[in-house]
């Protein structure tokens, strides 16, 4: 009997007809799913360990099914395992291959669980591990951020609201405006790691089960902190799943805001920084370019993260508990974010690495636009005994001034200023440095060049 079973489909007694070609084409989900190979087997593993401490099954078929399982992961990592699409999936795919190698014993592996606890099981543990290694990459690029930022502490830039220029600002604080971002994406994978923390194991299809197991023992065995405490919330829940979207969304929208800037201030208009040859393309007709690709390539791609995000709240949407095949999608959706999300983030790490700002330029733009303006308006406030409101109506007649003198701010003289403000002090015209006027943004997370180093170094202790 074992060996005309072999080679159909377990449901073969009930179900007597082949599936259709067309079925069989799209029905399987193997070339996919075949990435959780080990947590499946170690999801096997555990279950049988505990199958056997609850005299659910002897010692002997615990064992061979333990030796089989260890001999199918090594037929896999050394490709010697033939993954076939007409046993669907990565768990029938295994259990099938068990049976050819330990026998009818096989059958009792899947005692008290479905495939429905086993693939949240398999894919619960296989997003902790991808978050981690989301997190490694991420810090890499936090680590490039701080190093640029410390070469650049004192480089001035002209810092922009609607694009147009609005204050002097350190290049280096904006790099680590960067370094924010990403540890609050780190942050945001670690939050997730509480619901990732349930183990699904155990509640079978939808009803739990008849058998006596100890869910808490499955749950130590495979790193888990506690079992889920409903049976029919559990094999329909893909929150986990849309955290992990949501999670790999956001930190690539960051990096395609980052991509963006960086767009604009390599081209010739801005020219605030430069590009490595090492990450720059060029053109087949115009010899003289060097295209931001990878930055364009990084801009682009949150478009399939945010698309992959909005497929799985659209495949739940409506969906009624609990198992549905609808749910099988999970896996290809979530393996393509997070292989972009790694890519991206190992791509801007490449172009961290090959950037350099022109600082000449940088200078020369925070020269201009009457960048100092709320400084004046600041020491107005502070050394003439006058509310802000009424400062700021007095700065804008300055700058008016300067514009129809043609003049930049620091160009002006005291007593064109005292036209103005006739009881004004000559130590007013400092403020129109853009050191000084750096330098005196010491509020927490402001800009001088004192904050950012000591925010560097925190975040180097950190470390
Ligand atoms: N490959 C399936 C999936 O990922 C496993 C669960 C199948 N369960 C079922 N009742 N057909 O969704």
């Amino acid at each position: 009997m074992a060996k005309n079973k072999n080679n159909q489909a377990i449901w073969g007694t009930r179900i007597k007809k082949n599936s259709s070609n067309l079925f069989k084409k799209i029905g399987n989900s193997i070339d996919i799913d075949k990435r959780l190979y080990k947590e499946d087997i170690l999801g096997s593993i555990a279950h049988v360990e505990m199958l056997f401490k609850q005299k659910i099954i002897s010692f002997k078929v615990k064992n061979k099914i333990i030796y089989g399982l260890n001999k199918i992961i090594k037929e896999i990592v050394n490709n010697k395992f033939e993954f076939e699409k007409k046993y669907e999936d990565i768990h029938m795919n295994i259990e099938k291959r068990l049976f050819k190698i330990i026998g009818e014993d096989a059958g009792y592996v899947h005692t008290a669980r479905s495939r429905n606890d086993q693939v949240i099981t398999d894919f619960k543990i296989w997003i902790k591990t991808a978050s981690k290694e989301i997190e490694i990459n991420i810090d890499k690029v936090i680590k490039s951020s701080i190093k640029l930022a410390e070469k650049n502490i004192d480089t001035i830039m002209p810092g922009f609201t609607h694009l147009k220029n609005a204050q002097a600002i350190s290049f280096g604080h904006y790099l680590m405006s960067y370094v924010e971002m990403f540890y609050r994406d780190k942050k945001r994978f670690k939050n997730n790691l509480d619901n990732l923390e349930e183990n699904p194991l155990g509640v079978a299809a939808l009803a739990g089960t008849s058998f006596n197991i100890d869910r808490n023992y499955t749950t130590k065995k495979l790193g888990f902190k506690r079992p889920t405490n409903n049976s029919i919330d559990t094999v329909s829940d893909r929150d986990f799943v849309l955290d992990f979207l949501y999670a790999v969304s956001v930190c690539s929208m960051h990096i395609s805001r980052i991509a963006e800037e960086l767009i604009i201030w390599n081209s010739e208009g801005f020219n605030l920084i430069k590009l490595s040859d090492k990450v720059v393309t060029g053109s087949s007709i115009m010899p003289q370019k060097k295209n931001p690709d990878l930055l364009e390539y990084l801009r682009g791609k949150t478009g399939n993260t945010y698309g992959n995000l909005f497929s799985m709240l659209t495949i739940l949407k409506g969906l009624p508990l609990s198992y549905f095949k609808d749910l099988q999608d999970d896996k290809e959706i979530v393996f393509k974010s997070n292989d972009t999300l790694i890519n991206c983030l190992k791509i801007f790490d490449e172009v961290l690495k090959n950037c350099t700002p022109n600082k000449k330029r940088m200078l020369e733009l925070a020269n201009t636009g009457y960048m100092t303006a709320t400084d004046l308006a600041d020491y107005l406030v502070k050394n003439c005994s006058m509310s802000f409101r009424k400062a700021y109506e007095k700065t804008a007649a300055v700058v008016n001034l300067a514009e129809k003198r043609k003049k930049k701010l620091n160009e002006l003289t005291i007593n064109e200023l005292r036209k103005i403000e006739p009881g004004l002090n000559e130590d007013v015209l400092k403020v129109f440095d853009l050191n000084n006027s750096i330098n005196s943004k010491k509020s927490y997370g402001g800009t001088s060049f004192d904050n950012i180093k000591k925010m560097i170094m925190k975040y180097k202790k950190n470390d």
